[in-house]
């Protein structure tokens, strides 16, 4: 029986994804039918960079279905920091778990980890990446407040270049009909190349890069705004100067429409003004009370306690090895021992190749370059 992971959105077909976000509301409304389905059932938490809501929600969540958690809230306090390998961690993990949920600042760790896991592995953030839990979460979000997830106008503002779940929303949304992006960023943090080419330009979805806010707003049905990721400036003077390029405030708001509502995955530093949350469009502390029903819901999923994914929808991409390794600075294969070097095909005639664990798009030419 071939095991279920999430570590990217397109791991769910659209109609797992729209199951888990039924299971999610059904659950919201009545979560002490839920509370022993998990009863003996342990999640092992694997929190290598900080979070409050991911790693809390992701352990109410647990709680709530009457099961129990293991873990770490930091790679301090575990084997990490004697120098093992995340392979042999997620290994050992497998012994005593039966579900893990991973953070990690290096991007594609957790694609890394699955290889070796025997057990389901869920993505909880990778570096600048991905983080498809908080997508399922802003997806359960958008659905129960505008009752759709097509037809729909996005702003998505701030760094879309390091926020991870910028990328994970994009990639979702862009598999439902009739979705428009704006997106809003400065030049320097515009969204990744593999998101800009490889979703919305190959799936032929409409979307415009604007550095206007204020213009943008009047369009929109819903504003996603999003954190300047300061930990991921490799300058800080850069991070400084950018840093409160959008701020949303109730003067601007006075542009956008009365059923717009204004998402964050938070935290925020300083890009919504507090006075904007008592405004009714104001949606975000909504928003992290979803975040645990839908987690819920996915462990339930991945668990099989809720017969909702199918065994046989892995899809098995063709993957090519090579020589070379990522020219992503911070992709896990230059950072952990062991790791093949493995690429998926973007277009074999001009030599494009999108590494397997971060998406980082890149030139292999020579035989030599490609095993
Ligand atoms: C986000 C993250 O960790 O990527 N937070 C979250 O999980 N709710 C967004 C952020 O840190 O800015």
């Amino acid at each position: 029986m071939k095991i279920r992971h999430l570590i990217e959105p397109e791991d769910l077909s659209i109609e797992e994804l729209d199951n888990i976000l039924n299971l999610g509301s059904k659950i919201k409304k009545n979560p002490e039918e839920y509370s022993k389905t998990c009863q003996g059932k342990i999640l092992a938490s694997l929190f290598y960079e900080p979070s409050t809501r991911t790693r809390l929600s992701f352990e109410a969540a647990m709680y709530r279905l009457g099961g129990s958690v293991i873990g770490f809230s930091s790679p301090k306090s575990s084997s990490v920091a004697k120098g093992e390998s995340l392979q042999d961690t997620i290994k050992t993990v497998g012994c005593y778990g039966d579900i893990c949920v991973m953070r990690h600042h290096i991007e594609g760790a957790p694609k890394a980890a699955l290889m070796k896991s025997n057990i389901p592995l869920i993505n909880a953030g990778d570096g600048g990446h991905q983080h498809p839990t908080q997508t399922l979460t802003d997806l359960l979000t958008i659905k129960s407040l505008k009752g759709r997830l097509n037809n729909l106008t996005l702003g998505l503002c701030g760094d879309l270049k390091y926020g991870r779940t910028v990328h994970s929303l994009i990639k979702a949304m862009s598999r439902y009909e009739n979705i428009k992006f704006i997106l809003i960023s400065p030049e320097e943090l515009k969204i990744p190349k593999y998101i800009r080419e490889e979703i919305l330009i190959k799936k032929n979805i409409e979307f415009k890069e604007t550095k206007n806010l204020e213009e943008s707003l009047v369009d929109l049905d819903i504003l996603y705004m999003t954190r300047i990721q300061q930990e991921r400036f490799e300058d800080n003077s850069e991070y400084l100067r950018l840093k409160d390029t959008y701020i949303l405030d109730t003067d601007k708001l006075k542009k956008a429409k009365e059923d717009m509502f204004i998402l964050h995955p938070l935290p925020r530093v300083n890009e919504i003004s507090t006075g904007v949350d008592d405004d009714r469009r104001a949606k975000y502390f909504q928003q992290v009370e979803y975040g645990m029903y839908i987690r819920m819901a996915l462990i339930l999923s991945l668990l099989n306690i809720e017969n909702i994914l199918k065994k046989d929808n892995i899809v098995d991409e063709e993957i090519i090895k090579s020589s070379k390794k990522c020219e992503n600075s911070k992709c896990v294969v230059n950072y952990e021992r062991n790791i093949k070097n493995i690429y998926k095909i973007v277009d074999k005639d001009k030599s494009l190749y999108k590494c397997f664990y971060c998406d980082n798009i890149q030139r292999l030419e020579g035989q030599e370059d490609i095993l």
